[in-house]
């Protein structure tokens, strides 16, 4: 079986965005390949060295989200990236063989430092994050690995250092691919990409009196002013959820309705409330339930790590024998 690596850095609560951008793919992704998932705490670390804290304060609710989404531990391996201390020794074996612009390049690189400003991010450990990234991904020989498009620069950079590898020792690593995820867009509460640095993010953990207070303050047609205007379901936000979250007869009847000003905002958000409610119940039932045994979550959390372990090891006796450390 093929196999498929991807991970997530915990840096904060979970949202409908990663749901439906990330796990549900990964989710789906089980019943084709062999998947590795893992939280990059040490990825995380580039950016919150400062208040480090945040990461272990969410790493436990981070698998619980994957646990509760359909991750399965049966299926597919979850691991803590600093739990496999292998990546560490591969970042630096491949530090040696990276040029410095091929980093300096990075486009990724740029914009993180102007996105994140505010941190400095002008140290070592942040220009190497693709060589780490590249460690996490050619130690298991993936062969796909599934990320957003702001990822594709990394995955290159994975990929010449997987063939710069090759070209000065041997093949050890396939070259990986991008698995792009067909994802729908989800709005956040401004209507622009849901995103917890936007603060416009409705979380999974969010209870349904929360949610409520978030859809009412949604954004929606800026050219609905009163009641009474007509409004346009192709440029509202609560649409666009109501297309993830409302049955097509709904989604019929409030095109229809919202074009003539048949439906009002208030009547169509309370909708769209009550269907995300309903959608994210079954969801929020498991997370209770691993929450009250997060003991459980950390062992399924440790035994992948060292089933991790086990393969990452075996690639490093090949990666030392190849670059002349196996003495
Ligand atoms: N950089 C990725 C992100 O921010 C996280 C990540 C770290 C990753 N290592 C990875 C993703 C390896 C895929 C494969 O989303
Ligand atoms: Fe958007 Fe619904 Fe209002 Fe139409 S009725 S503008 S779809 S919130």
């Amino acid at each position: 079986m093929q196999r498929v690596l991807s991970g997530m850095r915990p840096t904060g609560k979970t949202h409908l965005g990663h749901l439906h951008g990330v796990f549900e793919n990964w989710r789906q992704l089980q019943q084709r390949y062999e998947c590795f998932y893992f939280a990059a705490d040490w990825h995380a670390l580039t950016s919150e060295y400062r208040d480090p804290l945040v990461i272990q304060e969410t790493m436990g609710e981070m698998f619980v989200d994957w646990l509760s989404v359909g991750i399965d531990p049966e299926k597919s391996t979850i691991f803590v990236q600093s739990w496999v201390k292998e990546h560490a020794e591969l970042h630096l074996l491949l530090s040696m063989i990276t040029p410095l612009g091929w980093l300096e390049r990075n486009p990724t690189y740029k914009e993180q430092q102007e996105e994140l400003k505010g941190r400095d991010l002008g140290t070592y450990g942040f220009l190497g994050y693709p060589v780490l990234q590249a460690a996490d991904i050619l130690i298991y020989k993936a062969h796909y690995v599934p990320v957003g498009k702001d990822q594709l620069p990394h995955l290159e950079i994975t990929r010449e250092i997987a063939r710069r590898f090759a070209f000065l020792y041997r093949q050890v690593f396939p070259e990986p691919q991008a698995l792009l995820t067909e994802a729908p867009s989800v709005p956040g509460i401004d209507g622009r990409k849901m995103s917890k640095s936007y603060d416009n993010a409705i979380y999974l953990a969010d209870p349904p009196e929360v949610i409520a207070q978030k859809v009412s303050q949604m954004f929606t047609d800026p050219q609905r002013g009163r009641r009474t205007d007509p409004g346009r379901p192709e440029v509202c936000s609560v649409f666009t959820l109501h297309k993830i979250y409302s049955p097509p007869e709904t989604l019929r009847e409030i095109d229809e309705e919202c074009r003539r000003a048949g439906i009002g905002c208030v009547d169509c958000k309370r909708i769209l409330t009550k269907n995300l409610c309903d959608y994210l119940a079954p969801l929020q039932e498991r997370r209770r339930h691993y929450l009250g045994r997060l003991s459980e979550v950390r062992d399924i959390v440790e035994e992948g790590s060292a089933r991790a372990r086990r393969v990452a090891s075996a690639t490093m006796e090949e990666v030392r024998e190849a670059m002349g450390m196996a003495w």
